[in-house]
């Protein structure tokens, strides 16, 4: 399928989406934001999908966050209408039962940092900057920057990083617990991406879906991750895979799950 605003290829099993607007920093427009979301139903949707690349093209952003041009002229309603679907979209990925990793190849700046926090995990080139400046624009974070820079980097720096509109490199981003990996440049993000997923995509997919659902379920009040585990624990023993990853380990052979 072709998509306006981002690129999108499967590679060795591996679904890879380039925001696609250089010339604008990969800002997210509406557009940009709905191509996003069809890109993961697709890759979500596609059995031969086990993991799934976000990155944007370019050596300069990942995304330098939600599209201010569109929204300049907002009345409350539309703010609100616009925060609400971010929301929805990001909560997708962050639900996602394949991994999501954002390659942050520069930028990653108010809803650009929002998307790379909903991913799974973040790698970051050297040239990476994270922050949320929209104070600086009179606003706040509306696709759960609040929430999701607190649950990554704790409330004492988060609550710093949101008040000063400060970018931070990618050093520090590492620092904080905000990335998993710095690389060195643009160019080997995707080939350190690539690896984690590849590796990923050699576990139980049934095993790994829980994981992620039980890490959110950490993070959601409405759920009580410790009895879901249990629960999600003693159900996996009549998955196939249980089966196959444990034979496995007896006969001293590496398990076929896919
Ligand atoms: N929304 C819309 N357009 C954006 C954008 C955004 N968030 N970020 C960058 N752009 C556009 C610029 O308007 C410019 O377009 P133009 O060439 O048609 O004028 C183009 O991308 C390049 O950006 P520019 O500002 O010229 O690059 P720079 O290297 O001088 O500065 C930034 C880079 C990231 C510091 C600067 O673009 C910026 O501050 N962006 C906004 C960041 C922000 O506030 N994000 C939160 C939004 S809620």
């Amino acid at each position: 399928m072709a998509y306006d605003n981002l690129l999108y290829s499967i590679e060795d099993g591996i679904a890879v989406i380039t925001i696609n607007r250089p010339d604008k920093l990969n800002a997210l427009n509406r557009a940009t934001l709905a191509d996003i979301e069809s890109a993961i139903e697709d890759a979500q949707a596609n059995p031969g999908v086990s993991g799934i690349l976000l990155t944007g093209s370019g050596e300069k952003a990942f995304a330098a966050g939600a599209d201010i041009s569109e929204f300049a002229d907002f009345t409350p309603e539309q703010g609100m209408e616009l925060s609400a679907t971010g929301h929805d979209i990001f909560n997708e990925i962050e639900n996602s039962e394949k991994p999501v990793i954002a390659a942050v190849n520069g930028f990653a700046l108010g809803g650009g940092c929002e998307l790379a926090m909903a991913c799974h995990m973040r790698i970051a080139s050297a040239n990476a900057r994270f922050g949320q400046p929209e104070v600086n624009l009179g606003l706040i974070p509306g696709y759960a920057g609040t929430q999701r820079l607190v649950q990554l980097v704790g409330k004492g720096k988060a609550i710093e990083l949101l008040l000063t509109g400060d970018a931070i490199k990618a050093d520090e981003a590492h620092r904080l617990g905000l990335v998993n990996h710095v690389v060195e440049t643009v160019a080997d993000l995707k080939p350190k991406a690539m690896e984690i997923l590849k590796k990923i995509a050699g576990k139980g997919p049934i095993a790994v879906a829980n994981c992620i659902a039980l890490v959110n379920d950490f993070y959601d009040m409405e759920e009580n991750g410790f009895e879901n585990e249990v629960e999600t624990f003693g159900a996996l023993f009549q998955t196939p895979e249980f089966k196959e990853g444990t034979q496995a380990f007896l006969e001293k052979r590496a398990p076929k799950f896919r």
